[in-house]
């Protein structure tokens, strides 16, 4: 069992590898090229979201029958490709969550009582509130896009704060939504036009790429709060930006800037945006999680065991 690991992942995780016999090569600084060079010597790839395993890289992957993602989402991942060559994909779907869940509240309150800008004005000396008044979140409206695994713990968290909240997710059931305690908005654009704050939490795939853009924008409360922990472009960053400089949103708090690892993203311009370089997963609890539940995962799809998140 040869397994490239191309992202950091907890040392719990490799230790449980090595010691199921596996043979670790961790290299988290390759080039594209020298990852294309070297895949093809691997049973198996584990990454985290910079990686794309994509179609060139299964030409030259010639040994790869597992690929291992540790976290949640897999829109790295070129699924297709990966089925069509009988590549098993893993994930680890539970192992982040309340990390994602409670960067998203951070983020939340940092957006809205303006505690970067503050910070950054007294660390250069300087003792001034003046244009930071901020937002308390009590009897506001909260909007959930996604109400799955991280949208329903921040929505059990806002709860406790005196909001109302409110979601869309076509795909979740009505129990659901009654058994988080949510008022389900059928519509996107009805949820659009009752949230103070907005928060994202679904997974990035064709449907949900851009669904915040021009037209749901156009229909929001003059003001409104964006919080985008879930991926980049779910909130499109140029209507994004446009409803900045119309003041239809009056503050961002984003952890999936575009163009995601290289700080590249206009959004960064704009002094009401807060913005963390895709943190949500990066704490001790969840690296252990994902590292060890990847790392089973990897070695059990190896030996053509069961694999709960294949
Ligand atoms: C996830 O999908 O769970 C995160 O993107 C994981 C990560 O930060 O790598």
């Amino acid at each position: 069992m040869k397994i490239l690991v191309s992202e950091p992942i907890a040392e719990k995780g490799l230790e449980k590898l090595v010691q199921e016999g596996a043979t670790v090569d961790l290299k988290t600084s390759l080039t594209r090229q020298e990852l294309l060079k070297i895949i093809g010597e691997y049973d198996a790839l584990i990454v985290r979201s910079n990686t794309k395993v994509n179609e060139e890289l299964y030409q030259k992957a010639t040994q790869l029958k597992v690929v291992g993602r540790a976290g949640n989402g897999v829109d790295n991942i070129d699924m297709d490709g990966a089925t069509k060559r009988g590549i098993i994909v893993v994930n680890t779907p539970d192992s982040n969550s309340v990390s994602a869940c409670e960067l998203t509240i951070g983020l939340l309150l940092a957006t809205c009582r303006n505690i970067p800008q503050h910070h950054i004005r007294l660390k250069g000396k300087v003792w001034d509130r003046s244009g930071l008044k901020g937002m308390e979140l009590l009897d506001k409206t909260v909007g959930i896009v996604g109400l799955g695994r991280i949208g329903s713990l921040v929505a059990t968290r806002l709860k406790s704060f005196g909001m109302k909240i409110v979601a869309y997710d076509p795909y979740i059931s009505d129990s659901r939504f009654q058994h988080v305690g949510v008022e389900k908005k059928e519509k996107l654009e009805d949820l659009m036009r009752v949230c103070d704050i907005l928060t994202v939490h679904t997974p990035k795939t064709e449907e949900t790429y851009g669904m915040i853009g021009k037209e749901q924008l156009a229909v929001a409360k003059k003001g409104l709060t964006v919080i985008n922990c879930a991926r980049a472009g779910i909130v499109n960053e140029v209507a994004l930006i446009e409803a900045l400089k119309t003041k239809i949103v009056a503050r961002v708090g984003i952890d999936v800037p575009e163009g995601e690892p290289e700080p590249i993203s206009p959004l960064l311009e704009y002094d009401n945006v807060i913005v963390t370089p895709h943190a949500g997963a990066d704490t001790k609890e969840a690296q252990d999680n994902v590292g060890v539940t990847i790392a089973q995962e990897v070695i059990s799809a190896l030996r053509g065991e069961m694999v709960p998140n294949a």
